[in-house]
């Protein structure tokens, strides 16, 4: 038994409770496999555009079309939302997919997602406000696109402050209502998308969507207990198909 769980959990990443109990080293199995599989792959995006940036600061003009800084500021807040929704879409799959290990991915997977909003903010700071305090200040008044954006960022940095083991420790409780604020910031930052979007509503309607239909699982989540237990039976069919 012990030795079938390992086969699906290396061939397909996929970890399931035996009955034998195997079920925990499978998790611990999956998850070392898993974790950085998913470190890397979450990194590339990063180190693909920040290698373009760099040929293009050392002359290659043209490689981010004829505006490398709006180029590099549209692609950051692209991967700033998929980071986002994937942090949002971490519980609901763990348990329609049955993949424990799953939970273990949430604090890198968040992580992430502040990663590349912190990249993001550079990016406007340092390449379209050339690094000037004032205008910030200004763009975030004067501007609600900017000002919703810079509202989800500001609970990102207050998540991943707080996303440590010690924080949870001290903050008890309220650590979890405070991460439950991670909602709010998919909202917030769907606002900034819907509000920048000119003419083709497709990412906003995308991700306006997904955030919606995770927002609802977890409403419905906390309400009942139903979801919970028909996760997995409806994932052992699938996984059976
Ligand atoms: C720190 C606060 C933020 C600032 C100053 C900011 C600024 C910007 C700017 C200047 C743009 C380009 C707009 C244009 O087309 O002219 C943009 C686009 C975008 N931002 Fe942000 N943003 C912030 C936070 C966020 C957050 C928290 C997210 C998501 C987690 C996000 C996701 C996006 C997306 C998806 C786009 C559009 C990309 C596209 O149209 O392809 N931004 N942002």
């Amino acid at each position: 038994m012990t030795s079938q769980v390992f086969m699906r959990v290396w061939i397909c990443g996929v970890s399931i409770n035996g009955p034998d109990g195997s079920g925990d080293s499978a998790l611990v199995a999956t998850a070392k496999f898993l974790k950085p599989l998913v470190f890397l792959v979450s990194l590339l995006p990063a180190l693909w555009w920040g290698w373009q940036a760099y040929l293009v600061a050392m002359g290659d003009f043209g490689r981010l079309g004829p505006d490398p800084a709006k180029t590099l500021a549209l692609v950051s807040g692209e991967w700033s939302i998929r980071m986002l929704v994937l942090a949002l879409a971490v519980t609901p799959l763990r348990y329609f997919l049955n993949i424990p290990a799953l939970w273990r991915l949430r604090r890198m997977i968040g992580l992430y997602a502040f990663f590349y909003t912190l990249l993001h903010f550079f990016v406007f700071l340092l390449l379209l406000l050339q690094l000037s305090w004032a205008d910030l200040g200004v763009e975030i008044v004067e501007r609600p696109y900017i000002t919703v954006g810079f509202l989800s960022f500001l609970i990102l940095l207050a998540l991943a402050a707080t996303s440590f083991d010690a924080a949870q420790r001290l903050l008890g409780r309220s650590w979890k209502t405070l991460h439950r604020l991670v909602y709010i910031a998919g909202v917030l930052a769907i606002l900034h998308l819907v509000w920048i979007v000119r003419s083709d509503f497709a990412d906003a309607l995308l991700y306006g969507g997904l955030v919606f239909l995770l927002l609802a699982y977890r409403v419905l989540h906390a309400k009942s207990s139903v979801v919970r237990q028909f996760s997995p039976r409806w994932a052992s069919a699938w996984r059976k198909k």
